[in-house]
């Protein structure tokens, strides 16, 4: 099975954390935001990850070398000489995606975190109108409607950038800059063949500095929920905090207080730390 990431936006929203690195570069708790998805991916059987990118395809490949060795998946890339938008990017990796083998694909927003069920795709927001909006059958998951970035209320569930695709879909996106929400989507459900799902667990759209703050707790509420071990514990430790294995902590009593790693902190690699 293979999967798509659509690498290509330039991660403007996220700055300064993207100053240095491309967006899906950018570490978020203790490891490239790319690199949780990757590794979902690899979990649910996906042998070969194709990163749709428009600029620095070196800059990205260089970093993932290494986890294509260590995590035994094929990292492959397709550039585009012009941003494609998030739907041309499809036609443009059509070979690569579509192996005659009918199997379908999944396509990916880059900046998205969440516990990666990927056999659901929706949740409720309170803001629906910064995201796209389905409109669906609840019994079914039958997408009735599907408007990007809705100016009037339409509902309450938003698309959270994670699909999974029949490889019929490559033929109805032509190779050019275009969107997948605004002009492939709705037309699809249109013809009452988009399914969609209610996302379990947390999600988030890393979008801007403060939706990595949130992304971030939310993360670690769920490792506590679905693997507490991984979280550090001790008498230094408040809350969930995630330290690296390359961290050293020289824990000492300072005075009568004792400073203690806060809720939701995580330390990144190679970080010291004295107390
Ligand atoms: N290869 C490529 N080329 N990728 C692109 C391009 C392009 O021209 N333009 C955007 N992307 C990638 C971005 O890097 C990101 O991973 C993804 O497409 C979505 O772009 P965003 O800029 O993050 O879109 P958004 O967050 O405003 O809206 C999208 O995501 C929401 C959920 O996170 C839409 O898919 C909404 O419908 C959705 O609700
Ligand atoms: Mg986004």
């Amino acid at each position: 099975m293979k999967a798509l990431i659509l690498v290509g936006g330039f991660g403007t929203r996220l700055s300064p954390l993207t100053l240095s690195v491309p967006k899906p570069l950018v570490d978020f708790a203790n490891k490239p935001m790319i690199l949780h998805q990757i590794e979902a991916l690899k979990a649910v059987g996906v042998t070969e990850v194709i990163l749709a990118i428009n600029y620095q395809p070196e800059v990205m490949l260089n970093f993932l070398m290494e986890y294509e060795t260590r995590l035994e998946i094929k990292i492959t890339c397709s550039q585009e000489t012009e941003p494609l938008g998030t739907a041309g990017p499809l036609p443009l990796a059509r070979d690569k995606l579509n192996d005659d083998s009918g199997e379908p694909f999944f396509v990916l927003n880059s900046d998205v975190i969440s516990e990666y069920p990927f056999n659901e795709i929706i949740r409720q927001v309170d803001e629906p109108s910064k995201y796209g909006v389905v409109v669906m059958e609840e019994e079914t998951g039958k997408v009735e409607r599907f408007v990007e970035k809705p100016k009037i209320f339409v509902g309450n569930k938003i698309n959270v950038g994670i699909y999974l695709l029949s490889p019929s879909v490559l033929d109805r996106i032509q190779l050019r800059p275009t969107s997948i929400e605004k002009e492939v989507f709705p037309n699809i459900a249109a013809e009452q063949k988009l399914y969609a799902m209610v996302l379990p667990g947390f999600w988030m759209d890393i979008r801007q500095p403060k939706d990595y703050i949130t992304g971030l707790r939310l993360y670690l509420d769920s490792l506590r929920k679905i693997s507490a071990s991984r979280l550090a514990s001790g008498s230094h430790i408040a809350g969930n905090v995630l330290v690296d294995e390359s961290t050293s902590i020289k824990y000492t009593v300072n005075g009568n207080d004792r400073m203690k790693l806060s809720a939701n902190h995580y330390l990144s690699q190679n970080f010291h730390m004295w107390l």
